[in-house]
């Protein structure tokens, strides 16, 4: 199974986290910077990242690339979202991106995989990344829950195998 990674990164938290996803599943690595109907279509799995930004936002390199996203044709494509935010900060927008990447990748016809993550261990108020209680897709904390980084990341690859 080939699958590619794009993401979005302000100060490189994302990227941090798109790279180890990146060496655990063999994936390609793109910016999301170079999304397009024509890259998606060269991966079967699919991981979409983004940090949170402004309140509740998408981070800045996709703000051109949710309407690529939305408008592509993902049938059959098996899609993964994940992204990190400040649950202290911005507790009432915590990774909303993920939310907001979930809901384009869903209206391009994608197969979701990897949510209905727990949000046991996190502290927040809200979030567009929670569905039915549960997370769409893997929500890091590099701001104040650095340190279960790691375990949160190998947990959800096992959960796309
Ligand atoms: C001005 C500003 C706004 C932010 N807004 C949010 C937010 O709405 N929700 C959230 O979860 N995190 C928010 N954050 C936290 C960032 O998402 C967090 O620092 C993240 O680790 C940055 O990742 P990046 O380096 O990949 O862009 C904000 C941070 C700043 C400085």
């Amino acid at each position: 199974m080939k699958t590619g990674i794009f993401y979005g990164s302000t100060t490189g938290d994302c990227e941090r986290i798109a790279k180890s996803l990146a060496a655990k599943l063999g994936a390609d690595l793109h910016n999301v910077s170079e999304l397009s109907d024509a890259t998606l279509q060269a991966y079967d799995l699919i991981l979409l990242g983004s940090s949170t930004w402004g309140y509740g936002d998408l981070q800045d390199d996709w703000e051109g690339a949710i309407s690529k996203l939305s408008g592509a044709n993902l049938a059959g494509k098996k899609v993964a979202v994940f992204g990190c935010g400040d649950s202290a900060s911005y507790a009432d927008t915590y990774c909303n991106a993920i939310g907001l990447i979930y809901d384009a990748a869903v209206e391009a016809g994608a197969t979701m995989v990897g949510g209905g993550v727990s949000t046991d261990g996190y502290d927040f108020s809200d979030s567009a990344a929670v569905r039915d209680g549960a997370f769409v897709g893997l929500a890091l904390d590099e701001v104040n829950q650095a340190e279960l980084t790691d375990s949160r990341i190998d947990a959800w690859v096992k959960s796309l195998a």
